[in-house]
């Protein structure tokens, strides 16, 4: 079965609360539970976390690329600031759809630089919380890793 991990970095875990007129009303528990539904409808196994700490966010995308298992990454704020989070996806060679819920690019200058863009498959901005089904989509479309 595929495996496809959402990982979400920095502050999502405000989702709901944090910036309505920019993220929305959906919380983060909204966002995994429309995630496994999607996954029991369409045979994939996914797997959401989230974390507040760079680190951890290295060690789950490193864990993912080593199992072969895909990953759909919100990075946050670590977007605009991790060289670790772009190593750790080149390193471990995980296959990466980068999201941002918002038009990163319609917003203040330093959030249009991605230190992971050049290391993902993809990126999907600004269709807001639906970037994250898009993501599983556009996986599903691709060929499987093993
Ligand atoms: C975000 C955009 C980032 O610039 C910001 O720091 C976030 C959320 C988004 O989903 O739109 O935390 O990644």
């Amino acid at each position: 079965m595929r495996q496809i991990h959402v990982l979400n970095g920095p502050n999502l875990n405000l989702l709901g609360r944090r910036e309505p007129g920019i993220y929305g009303a959906a919380t983060l528990a909204d966002v995994e539970a429309e995630m496994r539904a999607l996954g029991e409808k369409l045979g994939v196994a996914i797997t959401c976390r989230q974390s507040n700490h760079e680190g951890e966010l290295v060690t789950w995308i490193q864990e993912a690329g080593l199992s072969g298992a895909d990953v759909i990454l919100n990075a946050g704020a670590y977007t605009h600031t991790s060289v670790a989070l772009r190593d750790a996806i080149k390193g471990s060679g995980a296959r990466v759809i980068e999201v941002h819920i918002s038009n990163v690019h319609a917003r203040e200058e330093f959030r249009h630089h991605s230190y992971i863009s050049p290391v993902v498959a993809g990126i999907i901005v600004g269709f807001g919380i639906a970037g994250y089904r898009l993501a599983v989509q556009a996986l599903l479309e691709m060929k499987p890793n093993s």
